[in-house]
């Protein structure tokens, strides 16, 4: 290899390697008009689309089912990152899938049967997301690293959004990124909750790859400009 390309060749594999991936979450968007909104967070380069589900028992709010997400997904082409914060996600694996979810991630606080969900997960065509609550233990979810494409850390209790950040959850982080790169894993880690510019500098740092936010995002007044500040944390 000429030591021009292999120079491209490299720079392209840490550009790989360290490159941020944005993912609003439609939960501070306004319903009314959730199409447009989709449509202009992906033209402000958005990279996923974060769509939290919630249950009312999982978690003290409800949100939005599979007939929403088949809805909204015909907004857009970037792919959609499914949270369900529901209480056993077995059982709705399937129609997420169906509605055009990308990443379909669950809780390991809601099932007692993760291993077989994951799988179900990746059987149906999609990626597998594994998350937990921000006094969950990295050591819970070590052993299913081997079967998920994300792992998404909770930096806040699942319900709401426009709560703080909890930092405590950054040492979290530095472990799964730490696990992941000692195991060469190709997984993800994906962090959600209170994310802003300072807090999601901060995650970056620790290891995060996926910058989930709500309120920051929706709130900013130049969404393009913020997008591309956040992209280059890495
Ligand atoms: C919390 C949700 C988050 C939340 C993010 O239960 O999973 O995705 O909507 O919102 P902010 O960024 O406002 O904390
Ligand atoms: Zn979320």
């Amino acid at each position: 290899m000429r030591e021009d390309s292999a120079k491209y060749y490299y720079s392209s594999i840490q550009y790989a390697n360290w490159m941020i991936k944005i993912a609003p979450s439609i939960l501070s968007a306004d319903f009314s008009r959730l199409g447009d909104e989709i449509r202009r967070l992906e033209h402000a380069g958005a990279d996923w689309i974060h769509v939290d589900v919630m249950d009312g028992n999982f978690v003290p709010n409800i949100t939005i089912g599979p007939v929403v997400v088949g809805q909204a997904r015909k907004c857009s082409s970037i792919p959609f990152d499914v949270h369900l914060m529901v209480l056993n996600p077995e059982k709705y694996l399937e129609a997420f899938a169906e509605a055009g979810s990308d990443i379909i991630t669950l809780h390991i606080e809601a099932t007692d049967d993760v291993r077989p969900a994951l799988r179900r997960i990746r059987s149906l065509g999609k990626r597998a997301g594994l998350t937990l609550n921000p006094d969950t233990a990295f050591e819970r979810v070590e052993p299913h690293m081997g079967d998920i494409d994300l792992l998404l850390v909770m930096s806040v209790y699942p319900g709401f959004a426009g709560q703080e950040f909890i930092p405590e959850v950054l040492s979290k982080i530095r472990e799964a990124r730490d696990y992941v790169d000692a195991n060469k894993l190709d997984v993800e880690i994906e962090v959600d909750g209170g994310i802003n510019s300072k807090t999601g500098k901060m995650a970056v740092e620790a290891g995060a790859t996926v910058l989930a936010a709500g309120s920051a995002l929706f709130n900013c007044p130049d969404l393009r400009k913020e997008i591309a500040d956040w992209h280059k944390f890495a």
